[in-house]
């Protein structure tokens, strides 16, 4: 055994620890591209939910020049040139900001990029828990909802993943519209 790994340890055919990075940066990115088409007709304000570096708010900007973009952080530790204006940035912990935010946006928002996953499985579950408990009453109908983590949105269909995506840990949802509740009660 060399480096903690044998040749046939089965971990071994796996991606790597870099390679999972590059594959889950990669349907962040593919999966932002396609999102930002599908809503680029459709009015309304984008969620990005944790701020981190600024990256994806970056991006998002940079395709949605005219939009309203609101960015969820419990702090700022963005590159300077990512910091969202005042007026865009919803500072605080998601259990207070999300709730708080249906008074203004409920129904409304067409897109969403929720970023808050860590290292830690056990807070990965209880903030996938939160999100997916508040998202449902601020979604337009037919809205876009793109997380690194799964979600439990009951009103929403998961949708597959573009075919170029190579990771399978990263999860795209469309809210549910009357076309889709009339379909269903008629299928
Ligand atoms: C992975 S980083 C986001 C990366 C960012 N999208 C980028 O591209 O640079 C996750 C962010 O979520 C924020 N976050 C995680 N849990 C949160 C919570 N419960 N309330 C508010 N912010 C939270 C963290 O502070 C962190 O900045």
């Amino acid at each position: 055994m060399e480096n903690g790994r044998t040749p046939q340890d089965p971990h071994a055919l796996e991606p790597t620890r870099l390679e999972r990075l590059l594959f889950r940066l990669e349907a962040q990115h593919i999966c932002l591209n396609w999102a930002v088409e599908q809503i680029r007709n459709r009015p309304g304000p984008v969620f990005e939910l944790g701020l981190g570096h600024g990256r994806t708010f970056d991006h998002l900007r940079r395709h949605l020049p005219d939009r309203d973009i609101f960015v969820f952080d419990r702090e700022i530790d963005c590159f300077a040139d990512c910091t969202p204006d005042e007026t865009h940035l919803i500072l605080g912990k998601l259990s207070d900001t999300l709730p708080q935010a249906r008074h203004r946006f409920a129904g409304q928002v067409v897109l969403v990029n929720s970023d808050v996953g860590t290292y830690d499985e056990a807070y990965n579950a209880e903030v996938a828990a939160l999100v997916s408990q508040n998202l449902p009453a601020l979604l337009a109908p037919g809205a876009i909802v793109l997380s690194d983590l799964p979600l439990n949105l009951p009103e929403a269909w998961r949708l597959p993943l573009p075919a170029a995506v190579r990771s399978e840990r990263y999860y795209m949802y469309r809210s549910s519209c009357e076309h889709d509740r009339s379909f269903s009660q008629s299928a």
